[in-house]
């Protein structure tokens, strides 16, 4: 295991630290039902809401890709901070449903968007990707090389899920979400981080083909090896402790504690799994922030959309101090405390 976090407490905090200027999100119109997937494998309502809190989740047309909804959140976005397309340093998409291995989903959105000053590449540390790239932009901002940049995090999971497999079909959701950092003098912005990961472990969620270490042959399509696999009751133990764990060292890298927050935004993969972590953390959940039901696990983009929709609540003033949490494919885990 080990752990990427050195980022100093808020009080000795002195760097440029980035804030978030704007926000956007993009689901797609499609709603799938747990009724809708009780035709298509031996499931039921009652389980899947039971087991996990989803109720529904969206699902992009055939035609609609990851590019397309996280340039949908990025326009959102530059709308309402107001900002030009020109005037963006960087675009990191955290995703793991690339539209191409190359180019990369944040060159597909820079041009869609035309964002042509922007650098553009793609982060990829599965559920924690947005977090992985929250932490990335805020280095270019601190260091003083970029002073605008777009954060998206964006999925089409719908498309490497197995449709037959119940175990993790009824798990999953597309959508985006994107955010907009810059300096802002005066504010806090990103107090702390806490990224971590333990790539011994990946086995327990996976997509073993369409890599250089297995790729596509009709036997692999075969056995189905092209989807996610996931040793769901392994990956929810380590979810629970990596998050509680990851969570309790950001805050303590922030000099803060958990009562200091106004929300926690933790990663949409299980109820069961926030509720476990809200009893460890001692907060209740009426400060976690939950869309799970709706949108079901869109991973990197879960963070951002949750994001989205608790600003446009109204729900965030300058100052509120906010906690980001997940876990996800890698394994990976990653924690940030930021000032809105
Ligand atoms: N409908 C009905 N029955 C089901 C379904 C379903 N959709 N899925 C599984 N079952 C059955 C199983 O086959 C099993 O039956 P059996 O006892 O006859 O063998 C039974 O339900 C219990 O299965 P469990 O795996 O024990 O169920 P559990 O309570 O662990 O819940 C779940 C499963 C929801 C997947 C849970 O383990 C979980 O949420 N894990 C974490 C997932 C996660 O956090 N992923 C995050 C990262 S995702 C990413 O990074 C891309």
């Amino acid at each position: 295991m080990s752990h990427l976090s050195q980022k100093p407490s808020a009080t000795e905090n002195v760097r440029r630290s980035a804030s978030i200027i704007s926000t956007g999100a993009y689901l797609p119109s499609r709603i799938l039902t747990n009724a809708d997937l009780e035709k298509m494998v031996e499931t039921s309502d009652d389980w899947i809401l039971s087991r996990t809190g989803i109720r529904e989740r969206r699902i992009a047309r055939e035609d609609e890709f990851t590019s397309d909804m996280g340039a949908a959140a990025a326009r959102q976005a530059l709308e309402l901070g107001g900002i030009d397309p020109g005037s963006i340093d960087l675009i990191i998409v955290a995703t793991c449903t690339p539209d191409t291995a190359f180019p990369s989903t944040a060159c597909h959105i820079q041009h869609k968007i035309g964002a042509k000053r922007a650098a553009a590449f793609d982060l990829q540390a599965a559920c924690s990707g947005f977090l992985y790239a929250l932490v990335t932009a805020d280095q270019f901002i601190a260091s003083g090389i970029y002073k605008t940049i777009m954060v998206i995090g964006a999925e089409k999971l719908s498309s490497i899920v197995n449709w037959q497999d119940r175990n993790t079909c009824v798990l999953f959701g597309d959508g985006a979400g994107a955010v907009i950092l810059q300096h802002r003098p005066g504010a806090r912005g990103l107090l702390a981080y806490d990224l971590g990961a333990d790539g011994g472990q990946g086995d327990i969620l996976s997509i073993p083909a369409g890599g250089c270490r297995l790729p596509i042959t009709p036997g692999v399509l075969d056995q189905r090896l092209q989807y996610i696999q996931m040793s769901g009751k392994e990956v929810f133990k380590c979810a629970v402790t990596a998050m509680n764990r990851s969570a309790e060292d950001c805050l303590e890298k922030a000099g803060l504690k958990a009562e200091h927050l106004r929300w926690i935004i933790p990663h949409q993969a299980n109820f069961r799994i926030v509720d476990a972590v809200a009893q460890r953390l001692n907060v209740s959940l009426e400060h976690f922030v939950m869309n799970l039901d709706r949108y079901g696990n869109t991973s990197s983009a879960c963070m951002p959309i949750a994001l989205h929709e608790t600003s446009m609540a109204g729900k965030l003033e300058r100052g509120d101090l906010l906690l980001m949490v997940s876990f996800g494919g890698g394994l990976t885990w990653a924690s940030t405390v930021l000032e809105w």
